[in-house]
């Protein structure tokens, strides 16, 4: 069998050629990789394609128009549509007529702000159509994410709709959007509204807004605007060790080129079959497997309202899957574990033929092993733990299910092809197996991941490139074995993992730090049984502040979740007298989170005054006790 991974690095550019050659460009590239003005690497600069025609067109210009394309399936409001992709083409062609006669056009941004609909699909495909750049916005976010997003990329259109529906809820976006739009500096022209009917009294947003309906019906449907391999598809922001979230700009060559060939030999899925990856089209795995992915692989894609449990119970995702015959599945951890604790003897999976189902891929968040050996006792198919990040756009980490592969676990895999990942410490010098050190990737990344930080090279370049001259850092740490399997320990960093969710505990302090009453804090992630880890919060108040505990607590929740959104999942905060600091000042988070998760400590040798180990042991002491709280 070939060796892809070495072929990949040895022979670079004839090996994604000749995976760039399986797309159908409007113009074939001829220079394959080349760099930009800022000497980064990129690839296939003078190649001409079009993401929505790869995704639609292409697929009913060799026949197969009336494949289902898309299924939603919403259990939260008990719909099931389908849509061909005679449909699909339909829908996008004709809203990016909408976009165009709003004056939209190529290099244009637009900012989607929507639930999991098959509108906000469209959308995005509709966007790609015209060489508009999107930026999916995930609706669990709060007001002012909105508008650091629309600041900072500056969009011509907003496309909103009115309501998301949560566990027993729904979420009215209009008025999140209102203060947004309020907010925010640049002035958005136009705001398209998709009117779901599933709130009444929301008329008086209505204003000034188009429908989206009516936009798509009066409308003619318009072509493929061919773009430049390195024109920006999309951006996504994420999160890094700042406040200020990174607009992470992706291709559209590269991205294609990359998502087609992991459609095939990572996820390992034939063209024609149901692939289905249960994210929010606000992250990184909705854009590239519910969107991109598989539409490029001509798969049927599921777009899922709801959550593995409770809408109604943990046989959701058996049902989806038996109904829709699931061929290859991919989830986050905590969807599992989540499921595993509702249905531990795994009596809803019994329920199911789920004999199309052959695969399941977990990425997002470190997987535990007891999650994994419980679905592969209860469900019986592999399940396949793989590492990537927003920045990569598709696994970085993985095995190639094409080929013969061997799971081991705890392990999210080995290298994937064009990934050349290393373990260094932390001068740079790379570490042998089995020592704990930084992931780094060898310049240049394969075709697919990021071109850069949205009109901020600086920070691209200091978030990535300095720490390790000609390595992109990826901000987690790992430890490989002999056999080149990786093992991730977790972020290095100031990012955590809240239910594959990726937040910064930066951006949290600095919104806790804006309480009148605080005078400083820090936040970490602690582990939690069904989310991995979840944020806590260690508070100092200022001299004059008589804030009681319980006061402080409700009022940092409610602040973050105004700030940030519910889905930070901030629950709590602790009063202390001061923090644990170096005698340089540097607050020592990572004793806090230990001492928190009740595990084994050095003091660290910097510490500045080590009488404050056991004023902090008994806070936590307390506030475990006072909160019934253990994690
Ligand atoms: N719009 C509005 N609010 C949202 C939202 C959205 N799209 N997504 C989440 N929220 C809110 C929730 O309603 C909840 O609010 P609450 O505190 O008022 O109850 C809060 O954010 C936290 O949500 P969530 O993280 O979904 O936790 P949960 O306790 O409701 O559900 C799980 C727990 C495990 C079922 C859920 O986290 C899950 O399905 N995880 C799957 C992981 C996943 O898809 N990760 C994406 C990356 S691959
Ligand atoms: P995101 O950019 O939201 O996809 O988050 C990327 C981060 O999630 C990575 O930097 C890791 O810290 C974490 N992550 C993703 N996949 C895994 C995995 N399989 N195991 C451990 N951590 C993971």
């Amino acid at each position: 069998m070939k060796d892809l991974h070495a072929e990949s690095l040895n022979e670079k550019e004839k090996f994604w050629k000749d995976q760039a050659s399986q797309l159908r460009w409007f113009r074939e590239p001829k220079t394959i990789l080349s760099q930009n003005d800022q000497n980064y690497p990129i690839w296939f600069e003078d190649g001409l394609l079009n993401m929505s025609y790869l995704c639609i067109d292409r697929h009913i210009e060799e026949g197969f128009g009336e494949q289902i394309a898309v299924i939603y399936d919403s259990p939260v409001t008990q719909q099931l549509l389908q849509f061909t992709f005679n449909q699909l083409k339909e829908e996008v062609s004709k809203l990016a007529g909408g976009l165009q006669s709003l004056g939209l056009k190529k290099g244009d941004t637009a900012v989607i702000y929507m639930p999991m609909i098959p509108q906000t699909l469209f959308a995005m495909l509709a966007c790609a159509r015209i060489g508009v750049i999107h930026n999916v916005v995930f609706g669990g976010f709060a007001p002012n994410e909105l508008v650091v997003r629309i600041d900072d990329c500056q969009p011509k259109v907003l496309i909103t709709a009115t309501a998301g529906v949560e566990i027993n809820k729904r979420i009215p976006y209009l008025p999140l959007v209102e203060k947004a739009i309020q907010l925010a500096q640049d002035k958005v022209e136009n705001i398209i509204v998709y009117n779901r009917k599933l709130i009444d009294n929301q008329h008086e947003y209505f204003e000034n807004t188009l429908d989206y309906d009516t936009l798509v019906q009066q409308s003619q449907p318009v072509d493929c605007v061919p773009v430049a391999s390195n024109h920006p598809l999309y951006l996504l922001y994420t999160s890094g060790t700042t406040g200020k979230p990174k607009g992470i700009v992706r291709d559209t060559g590269g991205y294609a080129t990359a998502l087609q060939f992991s459609m095939k030999h990572h996820y390992g899925i034939e063209p024609g079959k149901t692939f289905w990856a249960a994210s929010d089209f606000g992250w990184a795995v909705g854009h590239s497997y519910t969107v991109y992915g598989p539409l490029l692989n001509r798969n049927t894609t599921i777009i899922f309202e709801g959550k593995p449990v409770m809408t109604p119970n943990a046989g959701t995702f058996w049902r989806v899957i038996s109904e829709h015959k699931v061929e290859v599945m991919f989830t986050a951890p905590t969807a599992i574990r989540a499921i595993k604790k509702e249905d531990p003897d795994g009596e809803w999976i019994k329920k199911y033929d789920l004999s199309h189902f052959k695969k399941q891929f977990l990425a997002g968040e470190r997987c535990d092993v007891a999650t994994l050996d419980w679905f592969k006792e209860k469900v019986g198919v592999p399940a396949i733990d793989h590492w990537w990040q927003t920045e990569s756009g598709s696994p970085m980490l993985g095995l190639l299910t094409s080929q013969d592969y061997t799971i081991k676990r705890a392990s999210a895999g080995k290298a994937i092809p064009g990934y050349d990942i290393k373990i260094f410490d932390e001068n740079g010098y790379e570490l042998d197996a089995h020592h704990e050190g930084y992931l780094v990737i060898k310049l240049p990344l394969p075709p697919g991941a990021l071109l850069g930080v949205w009109k901020d090279f600086d920070r691209f370049n200091k978030s990535y490139l300095e720490q390790f001259p000609g390595y992109y850092f990826s901000g987690d740490g790992a430890i490989k074995d002999e056999d080149d399997y990786f093992f991730i320990t977790g972020r290095v960093d100031d990012v955590i993992n809240v239910a594959g969710h990726r937040l910064s505990t930066s951006e949290m302090e600095e919104v806790i730090a804006g309480h009148p009453d605080v005078a400083e804090c820090a936040v970490v992630g602690i582990e939690d049984t069904l989310k991995g880890q979840i944020p806590f919060a260690t508070v100092v108040l200022k001299n004059n502040s008589e804030k009681k505990q319980c006061d402080l607590e409700k009022e940092i929740v409610m602040r973050v979740r105004e700030k940030i959104g519910a889905v930070a999942c901030m629950k709590n905060a602790m009063l202390v007298q001061r923090l644990p600091k170096t005698r340089s000042g540097k607050i020592l988070r990572k004793l806090i989170r230990t001492m928190i998760d009740g595990k084994e400590f050095q003091i660290p040798s910097t510490i500045d005054d080590e009488k404050i180990i056991d004023e902090i042991q008994e806070k936590i002491q307390e506030y475990k006790r006072t909160n019934n709280f253990s994690n």
